[in-house]
Formats: structure tokens, C-alpha cells, sequence
């Protein structure tokens, strides 16, 4: 795949993304709490969990079956959905307390904290309501039993063991120098879960299974992608402004956060993106598949690393 061709891909599967967010987050929801999901999940975000999901379902070859190509599309606006929630739960003032994300308002500001916590709740809700099609859909049915196996990849990345743990562990390391080991495990788990979680499903939606090379292979790809996530937002929040970034630059230091910058430096920490890049990268060469099936994992890694928001 060239440049050309990835970018082809990239925008297809983007306008598939936000066409079923749109089409699956309904307005309609009681009392105002519909205009503040799609607010807060709609145009907006680069989407690249939902990108991971649709590069890993290519790589895996779910999209010569109809019914995997119907999971990916729902596995990676599920993602979408919890990602987003976390992030309106994120910026509310009992946690990292901002006004700004993806360029407006935060939901909190636009809509009051009560309903931003309720959109929040609403869209997590969503994510496996949409994950979990009933036969009256009228689209290509998804087999009950990759239905339960993307549910539970999910929720064991949005929970306890993942996002919601780690941001647990944010906000009690606040002022505190953590060791590089504490440091990795909070952003594994606040940001890489849901990354991995994200190569995970696209893989299992082309049929593959832990214990299988190509299964191993892309979760080292999810693992290392997620770790330079959390590494590059944190670089990104100590040299970009806010405009760039669409949300308030500059905070973690604010608010004495320890980051991979905090630890590291701006160029250690960016080193170790690179690292985790080739790591990444290095797990693709191993499996046994087109160059062309992985070119848009490569793709997505290398932006991931090298983005300037
Ligand atoms: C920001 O994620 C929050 C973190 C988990 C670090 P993104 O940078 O992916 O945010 P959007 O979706 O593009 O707005
Ligand atoms: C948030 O990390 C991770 C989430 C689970 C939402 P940050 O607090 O660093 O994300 P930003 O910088 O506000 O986007
Ligand atoms: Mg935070
Ligand atoms: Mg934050
Ligand atoms: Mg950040």
C-alpha cells in the first residue's frame, strides 16, 4: 500500500466510523441527555481506536465475511463510545477538571456535570448494545459467540483491571514521583488497555484466538501501540499549545501529574515511543501475512508516534 492508498483507507474507514456513530447514538434521548452524548462523541477525535479495530480486522482478514466486516464496524464504534465517555468523565472537575476537548467546550461546560456524568454512564451502556445486535437489526447478523468474546474484551479493558484502574491510580499518584515500573502499569492500564483491547477485538473479528501466532503477534503490536499512546499525550501536553491540541496544554505539569516527561525528559520519553514503535513493528514482520493486510497497522503506529495532536 502507498501513501495514496493508505489515505484512501484511512478516510473510507473513517466516514464508515462516524456514519455508524451517528446512525447508533440516538438525539432522541430523554430529557437533553441525547444532544450531550452526540456532543461528546461526534465530530471529533482521530479515532484511532476505531482505526486500530478496522486495521487489525484487515490484517486478520475479517473483511472476507460479511459478518466480520458488520463486527469491526460495531467493535470500533463501541471503543469509540468508551473512549469518549472516559474522556468527558476525565475532564470533569472531580477529576482532571477542563474546559476544553477535541476544540469545544468540554461536556460538562456545555451541558452541566450531571449530564456529563449521565452521558457518560449512557454511553458506556451503548458501547455493548451496539456490540451486541439483535436478529430484527436488518444487517448481517454477528454470531453470538464473537458477540461475547468482543463484550468481554471490552469490558475488561474499560474496567477495574484497565481504564477505570487506571485512572484510579492518576489520581492517587497526584504530586507524587513514581518509579518507571508504577509509571508504565498506570498508563497501561488508564490508556494502553483500551488500545490493545481495540487490536484485540479487529483480531478476533477475523477469527483469530489467543494461542494462535497471529494472535500473539498483533496483541504485542496492541500492547506496545498502547504503552507510546499515553507516552506521546503525555510529550504532546508539555510542547504543544492548545490550540493544536484542542484541549488545555501544559496540564499535567499544572497539576503535578508524573508523566514518562516528568521521569524521563521530553527526549527520553520520546525515545521510548521509538522504541515501542519498532517493538511494534518488529511484531508485525512476524506474522504470516500480506504486507498489504498490515500496511494500515503500520500505518496507524507510525502516526501514533509521530503526531502533532
Ligand atoms: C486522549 O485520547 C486521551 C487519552 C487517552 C490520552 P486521544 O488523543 O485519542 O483523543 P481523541 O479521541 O483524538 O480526542
Ligand atoms: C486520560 O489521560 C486517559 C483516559 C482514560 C481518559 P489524560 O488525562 O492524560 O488525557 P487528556 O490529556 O486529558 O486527554
Ligand atoms: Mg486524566
Ligand atoms: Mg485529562
Ligand atoms: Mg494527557
Amino acid at each position: 500500500m502507498n501513501q495514496d492508498q493508505d489515505q484512501r483507507w484511512t478516510t473510507e474507514v473513517l466516514a464508515r466510523v462516524e456514519e455508524a456513530l451517528s446512525d447508533w447514538v440516538p438525539g432522541e434521548a430523554p430529557a437533553g441527555l441525547g444532544a450531550a452524548m452526540r456532543y461528546g462523541v461526534l465530530d471529533g477525535g482521530k479515532r484511532l481506536r476505531a482505526l486500530l479495530v478496522m486495521g487489525a480486522a484487515q490484517a486478520a482478514g475479517a473483511d472476507l465475511h460479511p459478518s466480520g466486516r458488520e463486527a469491526a464496524l460495531r467493535a470500533a464504534c463501541a471503543v469509540e463510545l468508551i473512549h469518549a465517555y472516559s474522556l468527558i468523565h476525565d475532564d470533569m472537575p472531580c477529576m482532571d477538571n477542563d474546559v476544553l476537548r477535541r476544540g469545544k467546550p468540554t461536556v460538562h461546560v456545555a451541558f452541566g456535570e450531571a449530564q456529563a456524568m449521565l452521558a457518560g454512564d449512557a454511553m458506556q451502556a451503548l458501547a455493548f448494545e451496539v456490540l451486541t445486535p439483535d436478529d430484527e437489526d436488518g444487517r448481517s447478523a454477528v454470531p453470538p459467540d464473537l458477540q461475547a468474546r468482543l463484550c468481554r474484551l471490552l469490558a475488561h479493558a474499560a474496567g477495574q483491571s484497565g481504564m477505570a484502574g487506571g485512572q484510579a491510580i492518576d489520581l492517587a499518584s497526584v504530586g507524587h514521583a513514581l518509579d518507571e515500573a508504577t509509571l508504565r502499569d498506570m498508563h497501561e492500564r488508564k490508556t494502553g488497555a483500551l488500545l490493545r483491547a481495540s487490536v484485540q477485538m479487529g483480531a478476533a473479528c477475523g477469527g483469530l484466538r489467543p494461542g494462535l501466532p497471529a494472535w500473539s503477534a498483533l496483541t504485542a503490536y496492541g500492547h506496545a501501540m498502547g504503552l507510546a499512546f499515553q507516552i506521546v499525550d503525555d510529550v504532546l501536553d508539555a510542547t504543544q499549545d492548545s490550540a493544536q491540541l484542542g484541549k488545555t496544554a501544559g496540564k499535567d505539569a499544572d497539576a503535578n501529574k508524573p508523566t514518562y516527561v516528568s521521569l524521563l525528559g521530553l527526549d527520553g520519553a520520546q525515545a521510548e515511543a521509538e522504541r515501542l514503535l519498532d517493538r511494534a513493528l518488529q511484531a508485525l514482520e512476524a506474522m504470516d501475512a500480506t504486507p498489504a493486510s498490515l500496511a494500515p497497522l503500520r500505518g496507524i503506529a507510525e502516526r501514533i508516534v509521530r503526531r502533532d495532536h
